[in-house]
């Protein structure tokens, strides 16, 4: 197993710290990318002997693997490894590590190097690898080890991984970003566009089926740049039919998608692929064509309208979900209500709605006209209440439909129902028997909220749609 061989590579680190049974606690902030890479991180620490602890507090090694994308996720670190200098001071032998999107940013890291001497360790996302060598160094000389280089043209296959879930699990299929949209800071920190090998990918799905999984979701800034960069002849939805011919893999998601790349082939292979959930998030971002090209979005709002027709005509009970920026520079009322528009008229099944963060050595950071907080706050108040009516609509069309839903568990506002999601990945609470885990159940929806759907199992042949 890549587990073993892994560990065999590192026997001599690992001699070093299995002795003192390390109890670790990992701290994610971020996306789905960012949980993926905290996966292989506990991976490691497990291959290297350490066991997973439920707190803080009892651990003696904290990770955090932080997020760059806004202002807030880097306040929120801060503000912690504040509170973690109280922990170290109790116990000096607590290793603290910082690795993610933030320390790949010189200036986060030498804020850390002079303000927060308590971190011990820090790694940058393209050395999780290093992570064992980084701690043996740590540990055996004492002193603090910053690690940042970037290495980011290689691609690490075979890290073990420990899965926070043992049915759904992430896969990362590209890494990085080339589309340089103007807030943001993801290619500067996560790199150009580098794609796995199909071979590696389908490897590690069909293990991931041998162990019992029944989703999968693949990961990537972009994935439908998949493969661009490969010398293999393959795109995206070569992949998705690849994947869907996996057997014990029921269910395959993906994010996200750049709507300027969305091709006719996609919406086919969601459209036939049976185990392709029929679901598409693809970020908006603006409804205004002129924000649009400020953002370096290479899309008009007619040409999104234009794409979810498309998708919509071919695919007419896909849920569709997006990405919203409120108060990108020179964004203005007019701007504003385009994006309102739009999503009053595509009608979102639901929407991540953010308010624009200026991030340093973005283009948008330097652009003139930076929109005053208390407008960004008013614009998106407005814009929740808006998609929130449209989310509670679509939930309430759904009254009576019977939807395939994945068995996930006991739900944790009331023990006496199960809980999982459906194809179009809304959440459906239902009373059932635990032993239904990991099992595509219909259920027949009867009541709704915002944000989620009630219902009742049905038999086989009791289906009236
Ligand atoms: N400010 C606010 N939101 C941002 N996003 C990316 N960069 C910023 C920023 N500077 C949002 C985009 C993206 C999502 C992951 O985060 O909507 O799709
Ligand atoms: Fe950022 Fe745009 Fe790349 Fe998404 S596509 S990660 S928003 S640069």
């Amino acid at each position: 197993m890549q587990e073993n061989i892994y560990a065999e590579e590192y026997s001599e680190i690992i001699k070093n710290i299995t002795a003192s049974g390390k109890k670790y606690y990992i701290f994610t902030i971020g996306c789905q990318l960012n949980e993926n890479d905290s996966e292989k991180i506990a991976g490691i620490l497990s291959a290297l002997g350490c066991i997973k602890s439920e707190s803080a507090e009892r651990s003696d090694i904290i990770i955090y693997n932080t997020c760059a994308v806004r202002e807030n996720a880097e306040k929120k670190v801060f503000g912690h490894l504040g509170k973690l200098k109280k922990l170290k001071e109790d116990n000096p032998k607590l290793i603290l590590g910082l690795c993610g999107c933030m320390m790949n940013q010189p200036a986060s890291v030498e804020k850390v190097r002079n303000k927060y001497k308590h971190v011990d360790i820090i790694f940058g996302t393209q050395n999780i690898h290093l992570l064992p060598e980084i701690l043996f160094k740590h540990i055996s000389e004492n002193k603090r080890v910053f690690d940042v280089q970037n290495t980011q043209e290689i691609i690490r296959e075979g890290l073990p991984v420990i899965h926070e879930d043992d049915l759904k699990a992430w896969v990362t299929v590209i890494y990085g970003c080339n589309n340089y949209c103007t807030y943001c800071i993801v290619p500067y920190v996560r790199g150009k566009e580098r794609s796995r090998k199909t071979q590696d990918i389908l490897k590690e799905i069909r293990e991931l089926s041998d162990k019992g999984y029944k989703e999968i979701t693949l990961l990537g800034q972009n994935v439908n740049s998949y493969g661009k960069d490969l010398e293999e002849h393959t795109d995206f939805a070569e992949l998705l039919y690849n994947i869907n011919e996996i057997q014990g893999i029921e269910r395959i998601r993906f994010m996200t998608s750049h709507p300027k790349d969305i091709s006719e082939k996609l919406i086919s292979v969601i459209k036939d692929c049976r185990k392709v959930c029929k679901h598409l998030h693809l970020p908006l971002q603006s409804g205004s064509t002129k924000v649009l090209s400020a953002m370096n979005r290479h899309y008009t709002g007619e040409q999104y309208l234009d794409i979810t027709d498309r998708v919509r005509t071919k695919i007419p009970d896909i849920s569709l979900t997006t990405d919203i920026i409120v108060g990108f520079p020179g964004e203005t009322d007019r701007d504003f209500a385009d994006t309102l528009a739009i999503m009053k008229s595509v009608r979102f099944d639901s929407a991540f709605t953010f308010k624009y963060s200026k991030r340093t050595g973005t283009p948008a950071a330097r652009m003139q006209e930076q929109i005053p907080s208390e407008i960004i706050d008013r614009r998106f108040l407005e814009l929740l209440e808006v998609q929130n009516k449209i989310s509670r609509e679509k939930n309430e069309e759904m009254i009576g439909s019977v939807v395939e839903v994945l068995v996930e568990g006991i739900s944790k506002k009331n023990p006496l129902y199960l809980t999982g999601r459906s194809e179009g990945n809304k959440v459906v609470n239902f009373p059932g028997d635990t032993g239904f885990r990991g099992r595509i159940l219909p259920v027949k929806i009867n009541r709704v909220q915002t944000w989620s759907l009630e219902g009742n199992l049905i038999k086989t042949g009791e289906r009236s749609n």
